[in-house]
């Protein structure tokens, strides 16, 4: 591999989001090539690398061990429960991993792998990376530039992404390390420390729902699902900046009548959408104003799955830190640990990580 070869990336866990992966990847292709991928249903894995024109697929173990081929960074798209064995496993083999939201389930795997990957001199990163998307630019050049005066709060809501009705198999979103806080909130949390700077603390409450679910997806292969996890969480925020907001996760309330994002400053309201999305309106209403006005998307790419794994290829051969960082995805597990821990303890709970920007 020299300095103008893509680098080799290996994909663990071909599910749901493997495809979106692929694809996205292939449109930084200069910088990254998907060279295996792999599944503990080894059968999965093979399918879907002849499906979707992948060279080399297997077991975790052949690939862990390069006898899939060789790949220097690995992207790990197993279930949550999984993150943290898959991503010890590969820091463990010598790669740099970026794995999808959360980072681990628990602070103290999070922990674990950092420092396993600064032991190793190797780069740990993972979603959400919307944020380096041109919406979410466009959101935080407007703010940079004072559009909306000093922010002061914001209201943040999450709604149910109905998942019963579009996943095979639902189950994993209703267990520990999914649920609306770990499953939604980390993209939130992610765009609001984006726009407003690390937290500071945190209160909230929660409660759970219906014990069991009716799966509607089509090509299902469960009927129904057992809910272990809250379904409705509300957080109260305060960020080192001084700003405030409420942040409410829920897989109860179905319909939308809520902001997904709205930072409220001493001139004006911007209005994100919700920081997932491509190419949506950021729109901003000063108070003398009568009618909300959409910004003008700044230049460059909009969101697509494997932008951050692409920043991590760059930062790897750069030997900087990714944007999408470990310390990062760290920080916004602690604020949605902190979510759980402050309802059973009924208090507000002080964040003591943050993480530098790139
Ligand atoms: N599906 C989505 O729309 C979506 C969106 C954003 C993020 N994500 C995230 O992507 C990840 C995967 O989600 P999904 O919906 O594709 O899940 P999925 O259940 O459809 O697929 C997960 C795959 O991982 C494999 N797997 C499980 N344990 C493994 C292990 N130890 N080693 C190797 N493979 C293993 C499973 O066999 C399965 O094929 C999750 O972290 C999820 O939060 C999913």
């Amino acid at each position: 591999m020299t300095e103008n070869e893509p680098l080799p990336v290996g994909l663990v866990g071909c599910g749901n989001i493997f495809e979106r992966y692929v694809n996205g990847l292939r449109r930084f292709g200069h910088e990254v090539e998907v060279v295996w991928c792999a599944d503990i249903d080894v059968r999965l894995a093979e399918r879907r690398a002849k499906e979707l024109d992948v060279p080399k697929a297997g077991s975790p173990a052949d690939a862990a061990a390069d006898r899939l081929g060789f790949a220097a960074l690995v992207v790990n798209l197993t279930p949550p429960a999984a993150h943290a064995s898959v991503t010890r496993q590969f820091l463990l083999a010598g790669k740099h991993v970026y794995t999808e939201k959360p980072l681990a389930t628990s602070l103290r795997d999070a922990q674990e792998l950092l420092g396993l990957a600064s032991r190793q001199s190797l780069s740990v990163g993972g979603a959400p990376d919307w944020f380096l998307g041109r919406t979410a630019r466009t959101a935080r050049g407007a703010l940079t530039r004072g559009e909306i005066g000093e922010p002061l709060a914001f209201s943040a809501f999450i709604t149910h992404n109905q998942v019963e009705s579009w996943h095979p198999n639902p189950a994993i979103f209703f267990q520990p390390g999914a649920g609306p806080v770990l499953d939604l909130g980390p993209y939130y949390v992610s765009a609001l420390v984006d726009s407003l700077g690390p937290v500071r603390s945190l209160a909230a409450v929660e409660r759970t729902g219906e014990a069991t679910r009716l799966v509607t997806a089509p090509g299902r292969v469960v009927d129904s699902i057992t809910v272990e996890v809250p379904t409705h969480s509300t957080a109260i925020l305060e960020m080192e900046s001084g700003v405030i907001g409420t942040l409410t996760m829920s897989f109860e309330a179905w319909e939308r009548n809520v902001p997904f994002i709205d930072i409220y400053g001493t001139g004006a309201t911007l209005s994100l959408p919700m920081p997932l999305e491509r190419d949506a309106p950021v729109r901003v209403k000063r108070h003398e104003e009568d009618a909300w006005r959409e910004l003008e998307l700044v230049q460059g790419t909009d969101y697509v799955r494997g932008m951050g794994v692409a920043d991590m290829a760059r930062s790897v051969r750069a030997g900087a830190v990714p944007a999408a960082s470990g310390e990062r995805a760290y920080h916004v597990l602690e604020v949605l640990s902190a979510v759980g821990e402050s309802n059973l303890k009924r208090k507000f709970i002080p964040i003591s990580s943050t993480y530098q920007e790139k």
